[in-house]
């Protein structure tokens, strides 16, 4: 029978399996070392196959040796896939490692820009929110009532002509609507619809057939107004300096009250702040047109004048954007140029907050 003493086969076979599972690599590898020991089809069960053919004495001996192999080559594999899963943990780990000191990688979103307009308007909503100012809007399309009539602006009224008024074509009964030129319809709108006590703001866009360095055919206003039965001109002045401070980031800012006139307000008054503010002393700068709400206004909306009054005020958003952070030409607000945005504009992620700081 045998030449060769089937112990010195199995140990030869042995020392060839301990070799390949040592050299496996991965933990794939020590799979396909696995299947091809221990599988159906495999190594040791090659071995195992043979025991049939043998006599039972040799049978007893080969059939341990080879079971003792098994456990042996079995211990191995496993031993190896201990190691070879502990290097790919490490591995996995290096590879996924988040270095949470980086800065951030914004992407696209970082791309993007805020519009100067579109910052004030933010500013100042966060500022108003915090005096507890509600927002209110009005349509861009307005009739000539509420743009002009119930502003205490009849016809004929020299503000018309002013205003370089965008109209639309008469409708057959003869009114008209507008571009509205100014966001103080949206004053009426409010008191038509809510009883005092109102505190709001209007921040929208308003329309006037003009066009040069300072003014073009479309910009953006916030109007604000207060109604009640105590608001006197003292809060207004107060309620206009603490903005001022807050939107320039400044700790004191000089006001000058000049009187004007606006049909809708009485006594009226156009706003200057000292320039100092934006870095510039020694100049006026005029921002805004205030008042105490016209007797004929309240009464135009419903309102007893007897029984309510406060105060209301226009501010120029574009104007604002341009006075505070230092922007020279008002048309190029509107030219759509990639490379002025990028300059001037804000992070999409550097969202205003009287906490965070407005403009940080
Ligand atoms: N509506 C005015 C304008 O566009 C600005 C204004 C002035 C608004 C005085 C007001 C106000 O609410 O009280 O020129």
């Amino acid at each position: 029978m045998g030449t060769k003493a089937p112990s010195s086969d199995l140990k030869k076979l042995e020392a060839e399996l301990l070799q390949d599972i040592a050299g496996a690599g991965d933990l794939a590898g020590i799979e396909q070392v696995r299947v091809a020991t221990l599988g159906k089809k495999g190594r040791v069960s090659e071995q195992m196959a043979k025991l049939g053919g043998m006599a039972p004495e040799e049978r007893k001996a080969f059939g341990q040796e080879v079971n003792e192999l098994k456990g042996r080559v079995s211990e191995a594999l496993e031993a190896r896939k201990i190691v070879l899963e502990g290097e790919a943990l490490t591995a996995r780990l290096a590879s996924e490692r988040a270095d949470v000191t980086l800065p951030v990688r914004l992407g696209p979103v970082g791309d993007g820009r805020i519009h100067p307009v579109s910052q004030v308007f933010d500013e100042c909503v966060e500022i108003f929110a915090d005096m507890g100012f509600a927002v209110a809007e009005g349509p861009d399309i307005e009739t000539d009532d509420l743009n002009f009539t119930k502003l205490n602006i009849p016809d004929e009224h020299p503000t018309r002509q002013e205003h370089d008024t965008f109209y639309f074509r008469p409708k057959a009964d003869g009114s008209r609507l507008l571009l509205r030129t100014h966001t103080s319809p949206v004053q009426i709108r409010t008191m038509e619809v809510q009883q005092p006590p109102i505190r709001i703001i209007a921040p929208g866009r308003v329309y006037r057939c003009d066009s040069d360095q300072t003014h073009t055919p479309m910009f953006h206003q916030i109007e604000a107004l207060v109604i009640d039965e105590s608001t006197h001109f003292g809060h207004l002045k107060w309620v206009l300096e603490e903005f001022c401070k807050a939107l320039f980031e400044v700790d004191d800012v000089k006001m000058r009250f000049r009187a004007s006139h606006f049909p809708f307000t009485e006594p009226s008054a156009e706003v200057d702040i000292g320039a100092e503010a934006i870095g510039k002393p020694g100049q006026w700068l005029e921002i805004l047109g205030c008042g105490m709400v016209h007797p004929n206004v309240l009464a135009n909306c419903g309102l007893d004048p007897e029984r309510y009054q406060g105060f209301a005020f226009g501010v120029g958003l574009d104007r604002m954007a341009m006075l505070k952070y230092g922007i020279p030409d008002l048309r190029a607000f509107f030219s759509a140029d990639l490379r002025w945005l990028r300059h001037y504009g804000f992070s999409v992620l550097n969202v205003p907050t009287l906490a965070g700081g407005l403009s940080s």
